[in-house]
């Protein structure tokens, strides 16, 4: 698979388009307007200019020439693998879907989705083709974390399995482990609980934002706590995360807290947004 669409230029799209590059595949972000695409195009730069200065890659410059950004959908036709990384919404996801089922042209291209917590099934059953789709599921900062969750539905063939495995593991350089077509498939539904946790831990007065980070620090060697990693993430796909667990398992653990949900209420993000549990400079 050699040439790659990456729909969504945001967090992850951008990072998914990075390591695409690094890889050296034909990579076209496409995103949803000229100022989205300007910023896709600034994240690159950004990260592409901190990886040649860390030594990582040779040169930002000719990392930067493999990738296009567009805003025009029909950019994606001539893919081998469409990678889906916007927003966490059903709705936006399935129309998606439906539309990249009637753009994409080779037969057999992979339509894979970056989703954290909808089922793969949703965005199958919508295209023609539910045997090419798939959960392809990074983690942020991609260019940094090793780990890619792959989500088969039911309907998923296991050559569209393998050839995602040969494309993250054998390509891209990550490891993937195997879940099930379930809310939050392995790492977030284990995740989400804890930093919902913490959040509620925090909202009532029990311990500072700060301690309790510092308490997961110090105390349980995790390399930043759950308010800095909620910020981290987002706040808003944080919340959006939880929803979707709480829908599929009707569990109280997966209920986004108040204050989780007036924060996105107030556009307080994270460091998405200069201000979250903390404030970024
Ligand atoms: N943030 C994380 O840590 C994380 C980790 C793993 C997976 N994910 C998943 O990745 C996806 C993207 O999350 P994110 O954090 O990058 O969000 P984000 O808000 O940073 O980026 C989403 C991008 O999609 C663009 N967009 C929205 N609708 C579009 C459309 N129809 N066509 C083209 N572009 C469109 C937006 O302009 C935005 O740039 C979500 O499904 C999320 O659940 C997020």
């Amino acid at each position: 698979m050699e040439n790659v669409a990456v729909v969504g230029g945001g967090l992850m799209g951008s990072g998914i388009a990075e390591v695409s590059a690094r890889a050296g595949h034909d990579v076209i972000v496409i995103e949803s307007n000229e100022e989205a695409g300007k910023a896709a195009l600034g994240r690159l730069e950004k990260s592409l200019q901190r990886a040649e200065a860390k030594g990582k890659i040779d040169s930002a410059s000719d990392v930067l020439g493999l990738i296009r950004v567009e805003t025009d959908l029909g950019a994606a036709a001539d893919r081998d693998i469409v990678v889906e990384a916007i927003v966490e919404d059903e709705a936006a996801k399935v129309a998606l879907f439906k539309e990249l089922d009637r753009i994409v042209a080779a037969p057999d291209a992979i339509l894979a989705s970056n989703t954290s917590s909808i089922p793969i099934m949703k965005l199958g059953v919508v295209t023609t083709r539910p045997t090419q789709v798939i959960g392809i599921h990074f983690f942020n900062p991609v260019p940094v974390l090793q780990l890619v969750e792959l989500v088969p539905s039911l309907l998923t063939s296991p050559d569209t399995t393998a050839r995602s495995r040969a494309w993250v593991e054998g390509s891209l350089g990550k490891q993937a482990i195997d879940c099930q077509d379930r809310a939050g498939f392995v790492v977030n539904a284990l995740l989400i609980p804890f930093i919902l946790s913490a959040i509620r831990m925090f909202e009532s007065g029990f311990a500072s934002a700060e301690d309790i980070d510092r308490g997961l620090v110090l105390g349980a060697a995790h390399p930043q706590g759950p308010l800095a990693l909620a910020d981290l993430i987002g706040l808003d796909t944080t919340k959006a995360v939880a929803e979707s667990l709480y829908e599929e398992f009707k569990e109280p653990l997966y209920a986004a807290p108040p204050l989780l949900n007036r924060m996105v209420d107030a556009g307080l993000l994270g460091r998405k947004t200069g201000r979250g549990f903390y404030t970024y400079g």
